[in-house]
């Protein structure tokens, strides 16, 4: 049995995963669950809800909360970490501040993305020190944001971890597509898939069996984007009309290479044009996810709590969950799983950089996962990733060496911002307000 502690208990993902886990008891049974997290009310209030939720459903599991390192990282089997440093509040401040200047404002996109890996390198690279204390042994599942920079850091900083960097937004587009193909589930899809973090393109997809996908789906795909047909597009109700608004997307990133199908992360590089007319520079994604998801979810923490009780919660298995439970699963128990990751190139994309940090579908088991080769890519694909894979590295150099030069290097190279003195612009606003969290530059 695995003892896992959840970095960033205090998320409002949090709950999800416990039931997650929970629901695969048996494929994954846990004999400890613990949650770590700097930031002790809000974990609290997730805490006092799970515990109500664990005694319930999985008694025989130990459950218990912490800001104290040693103890949440001691006797661990695998870490799960999504933290967010500066919590939503510089989020809001990511997106806000290039919209101001009319560019992107998008938590891992463009310079939000860079102001976040700023602020995420120094907590990401703590928690892999903790692990390395405490329990030299155990596997670090990361999915904090901006998985892309972060992943690169961490391949320069610490290159031996144990550390595998993952993204839930393959596995979100692949659940779409299935409902498109009338598949059970996105396991059912077999693919060969290459690019960065939220910046990446399927090449094949057929189900079990070899049947190939891909014909039938790019005819929809041509049409609909990601959207089943008939979805109810762009409803201003909906919280999730920015969702579907970028599942239907897809479609128009799909023209401009009919030959792939996109992630559709793509819409912030290809139309940073349409993406910040359709963007509401004083009501952004963070704002969203403030007045509804975290609203929501700490409320019927609180309700759990003082009832007592979680029989009737709205609470459910977070799906985005279910990837992170088959990887632990997987390493733990050698399933020989297939799985996009994000891992060091090493020649699994041909003819990019080898040092760049690529996603890319890879066998997971006992001994750690192994990249599939995807050999060679196009040239538009190739310069794109080329570009951002600079983005990503001078951002981390930027990092090390306290480099202002850098940075702005980094953002006027960014496919999202249109000039060097806008791109100086943003910059300076950004280290106005990170003062905190940045190293001086
Ligand atoms: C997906 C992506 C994450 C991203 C998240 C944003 O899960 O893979 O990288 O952070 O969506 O979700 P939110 O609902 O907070 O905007
Ligand atoms: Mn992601």
């Amino acid at each position: 049995k695995q003892s896992v502690v959840i970095a960033g208990g205090g998320s409002t993902y949090t709950a999800g995963i416990v039931m997650m886990l929970i629901e695969n008891q048996e494929k994954f049974p846990l004999r400890k669950l613990t949650f770590y997290d700097n930031d002790e009310q809000r974990q609290k209030i997730v805490a006092d809800a799970c515990e109500v939720i664990v005694r319930e459903r999985a008694p025989e599991i130990e459950f218990s909360a912490t800001t104290d390192p040693e103890k949440a990282f001691t006797d661990v089997d695998f870490v799960m970490a999504h933290i967010r440093v500066g919590g939503l509040s510089m989020r809001e401040k990511d997106e806000k501040i290039p919209l101001k200047y009319g560019v992107v404002g998008q938590e891992t996109c463009g310079p939000g993305g860079v102001a976040y890996a700023m602020r995420s390198i120094p907590g990401v690279i703590e928690l892999i020190d903790y692990m390395e204390k405490y329990s030299p042994k155990a596997w670090m599942l990361n999915y904090s944001n901006p998985a892309s920079i972060v992943a690169e850091a961490t391949r320069v900083l610490r290159p031996d971890a144990k550390i595998i960097n993952i993204c839930d937004m393959p596995v979100a587009i692949k659940k779409s597509i299935a409902d498109i193909m009338g598949l059970k589930h996105e396991n059912e899809i077999v693919e060969r898939y290459y690019g960065l973090n939220h910046f990446g393109w399927w090449t094949e997809m057929t189900d079990r069996q070899g049947n190939d996908l891909l014909p039938k789906l790019k005819e929809h795909v041509a049409k609909w984007g990601y959207s089943a047909a008939g979805d109810e597009l762009n409803n201003p109700l909906l919280e999730e009309a920015s969702w579907m608004d970028t599942f239907q997307k897809a479609k128009d990133i799909y023209a401009v290479d009919p030959e792939t199908i996109p992630n559709t992360y793509l819409k912030y590089y290809l139309f940073p044009d349409y993406v910040v007319a359709h963007s509401n520079p004083d009501y952004t994604r963070a704002n969203e996810v403030m007045d509804h998801r975290e609203k929501n979810v700490f409320a019927e923490c609180k309700r759990i709590a003082e009832n007592g009780t979680a029989k009737d919660t709205i609470i459910e298995a977070g799906e985005h969950a279910e990837f992170v439970v088959q990887l632990a699963g997987a390493l733990a128990y050698n399933t020989y799983e297939r799985m996009l990751l994000i891992v060091p190139n090493n020649g699994a994309i041909l003819n990019i950089d080898p040092k760049a940090m690529v996603e890319v579908p890879c066998i997971v088991s006992k001994r750690g996962y192994e990249p599939l080769a995807m050999g060679e890519i196009p040239q538009f694909q190739k310069g794109m990733i080329e570009q951002q894979v600079s983005v990503e590295k001078l951002v981390v150099q930027a990092y090390l060496e306290k480099s202002y030069q850098k940075l702005w290097q980094a953002l006027t190279l960014s496919k999202t911002v249109p000039s060097a003195s806008v791109a100086k612009e943003i910059l300076d606003d950004l280290i106005a307000v990170n003062k905190e969290y940045w190293p001086e530059l």
